[in-house]
C-alpha cells in the first residue's frame, strides 16, 4: 500500500518568509501579516485542506551578514519587521478544531521555567494542537541584543538545548500528577498540595527548584518539531524531535539523513516510527502543465538575488556579498547554521552548485515542483518512496494563493490516490499525526521524567 503523505505549512509572522522579493507580486498578501483576519483565512483554508498542521518560523535579529549590514533585508522586508508568531496562535484556534499550530522558539533566548508556561496555556486554549520547533538560533545579530558579543558556539548551544529540554520536560510531565486538580466545590479544594511537586532542577545553565504554574495540559508536552541538520542536530533531533524538518534538493542525501536518525533514535531506545520526516517544499500547481509553468515564469520575475542571498548568508553566516554569482559553492564550517552548506554541497557529486543556481533553486520558496495536479501529486509521491519521508514542509510563493491552490488541486488529487486522509481521525495533534495518545510515548526521553513524587 502507498504511504501516506502528509502536508504542514510553513509561514512566519512577517511578509518576507522563504521567497524572496515575491511580497511585491499583485496577488500576494503577505504585508498583510499584521493583521488578525490574514491568520484566522489561513488557518481556516488549511483545516478545509486537512493538513496536519501549520508552523511559524522566528528569528530574534536582523539577517545582517549579506554586505555586513542589514540594509537588504529591511529593503525587501525579508524577515524584518517581524512579529511575535506565539501570539497569533489563539486566534488560529478559535477559528479551527483540528489543524495543528506549531511555533518557532529559540532555547537561547527565553529561559524555559515561563517559556513551558506559556506553552502550556497555549495547549489548553487550543484542546492539544501546539507543536513547538525547537530551535538553538543563527544570527550573531539576536545574539548581541541579548547582551553577548556573539553566539555561543554552535555544539555548545546544542548542549544547553539539552538541559532545556530536561527542565521543561520535568515541568509538563513530572511536576503535577494527572489528578492533582480536582476543581471539588464540596470539599473547597481546587488542587491536591500533596499532587503537585517541585522539579528540584540544579543544572549546569538552569536552577529551577520549583513546581509549573500550569495545570497538565491535554498532550502536556507539545509535539517536538526541530530542524537544525549538522551532525550535532541530528543527534540531538535523534533524541528528541518528533517531526523534523529538512531541506535540500538531494535525494541521496535525504534517504542518508533519514536513515542516519532513525538508525540513531533507535540506538537511543526510541521507536524510530516516533519521528516523522517533512522536506521543506514549494509547489506551484495549475489545472495544465503549461499554465503552471506560465505561473512559475511570472514568480519567477519577482525573486529577488540579492534578496534569496541574504538569507542564505544569515542562515550560514557567510557573506555572499563577496562572491560572483558563478563562484561554485563549497563547504565551509562555520558558527552559524551548518545544515544548509552541508545539504547543498553534499548527495549528488555530480551536481556542482554555483550561487546563481543556487539562488535560483531557492528563489520561488525553494526547490519549486511545477506542474499539473497529476504531475505535483506523482513528484511528491516519488519523493515519499525513494527517501523514506512521511511528508512536506510547504512554503508559500504568494500567501495565501499558493496554499489555496495546493488544497484545491493537489489535495483532491492525493485524496483520490487514496495517499491523504480525507478527514481528521483523533483530537489533538500528537494523536493525529502518530494515531497513538496524546502524551509523548514511553520510549521517548521525556517520559522518563513523569514520577518525580
Ligand atoms: C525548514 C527549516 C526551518 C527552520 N526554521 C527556523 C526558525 O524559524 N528559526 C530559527 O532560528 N532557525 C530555524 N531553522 C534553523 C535550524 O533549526 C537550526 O537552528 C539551524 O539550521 C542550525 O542548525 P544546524 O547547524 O544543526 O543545521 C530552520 C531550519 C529548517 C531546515
Amino acid at each position: 500500500m502507498a504511504k501516506r503523505i502528509r502536508f504542514n505549512a510553513f509561514s512566519m509572522n512577517c511578509a518576507g518568509h522563504q521567497s524572496p522579493g515575491l511580497w511585491t507580486h499583485r496577488d500576494d498578501r503577505s504585508a498583510q501579516y499584521t493583521d488578525l483576519e490574514y491568520w484566522s483565512e489561513l488557518a481556516q483554508l488549511l483545516e478545509r485542506g486537512k493538513f496536519d498542521s501549520i508552523f511559524l518560523a522566528d528569528v530574534l535579529g536582523a539577517y545582517d551578514v549579506y554586505g555586513g549590514s542589514p540594509e537588504h533585508a529591511f529593503r525587501q522586508g525579508l524577515q524584518i519587521p517581524v512579529n511575535d508568531p506565539l501570539l497569533v496562535l489563539p486566534a488560529m484556534a478559535q477559528v479551527t478544531k483540528h489543524l495543528g499550530l506549531a511555533v518557532t522558539c529559540s532555547v537561547i533566548y527565553e529561559h524555559p521555567y515561563s517559556f513551558a508556561r506559556r506553552m502550556s496555556t497555549l495547549d489548553h486554549l487550543s484542546k492539544g494542537r501546539v507543536g513547538w520547533n525547537v530551535v538553538s538560533s543563527f544570527l550573531d545579530s539576536a545574539a548581541r541584543n541579548f547582551g553577548m558579543k556573539q553566539q555561543i558556539d554552535h555544539d555548545r548551544r546544542y548542549d544547553v538545548a539539552d538541559e532545556y529540554m530536561e527542565v521543561c520536560y520535568k515541568l509538563w510531565e513530572g511536576s503535577w500528577e494527572s489528578d492533582a486538580v480536582v476543581r471539588d466545590r464540596k470539599r473547597k479544594i481546587f488542587t491536591e498540595p500533596h499532587k503537585v511537586h517541585g522539579i528540584c532542577h540544579a543544572g549546569e545553565h538552569y536552577n529551577v527548584p520549583g513546581f509549573h504554574l500550569c495545570e497538565p495540559s491535554p498532550q502536556r508536552t507539545p509535539v517536538l518539531f526541530q530542524a537544525g541538520a549538522s551532525r550535532r542536530g541530528r543527534e540531538f533531533a535523534a533524541r528528541h524531535a518528533e517531526c523534523i524538518f529538512i531541506g535540500g534538493p538531494s535525494k541521496i542525501h535525504l534517504k542518508r539523513f533519514i536513515d542516519q536518525v532513525r538508525e540513531r533514535a533507535a540506538e537511543l531506545g526510541r521507536n524510530p516510527s516516533d519521528i516523522l520526516f517533512l522536506k521543506a517544499q514549494s509547489i506551484v500547481v495549475a489545472e495544465t502543465e503549461a499554465e503552471a509553468k506560465a505561473k512559475y515564469r511570472a514568480l519567477r520575475e519577482h525573486v529577488s538575488y540579492e534578496g534569496t542571498l541574504t538569507l542564505v548568508s544569515g542562515w550560514t553566516g557567510i557573506d555572499f556579498a563577496r562572491y560572483r554569482p558563478e563562484d561554485e559553492l563549497n563547504y565551509v564550517q562555520t558558527n552559524a547554521g551548518q545544515g544548509t552548506l552541508e545539504y547543498l554541497t553534499s548527495g549528488d557529486s555530480s551536481k556542482k552548485w554555483t550561487l546563481r543556481n543556487m539562488a535560483d533553486w531557492l528563489g520561488v520558496g525553494g526547490g519549486s515542483i511545477v506542474g499539473s495536479p497529476e504531475q505535483v501529486a506523482d513528484s511528491l509521491q516519488e519523493w515519499i518512496e525513494e527517501t523514506g519521508l512521511d511528508g512536506f514542509n510547504l512554503t508559500y510563493a504568494l500567501a495565501h494563493d499558493s496554499f489555496k491552490d495546493i488544497v484545491e488541486l493537489v489535495v483532491p488529487e492525493l485524496q483520490r490516490r487514496g495517499v491523504y486522509r480525507r478527514d481528521y481521525e483523533r483530537a489533538t495533534l500528537r494523536e493525529n499525526l502518530f494515531n497513538q495518545t496524546a502524551y509523548l510515548p514511553d520510549t521517548h526521553p521525556g517520559a522518563a521524567f513523569r514520577n518525580l513524587a
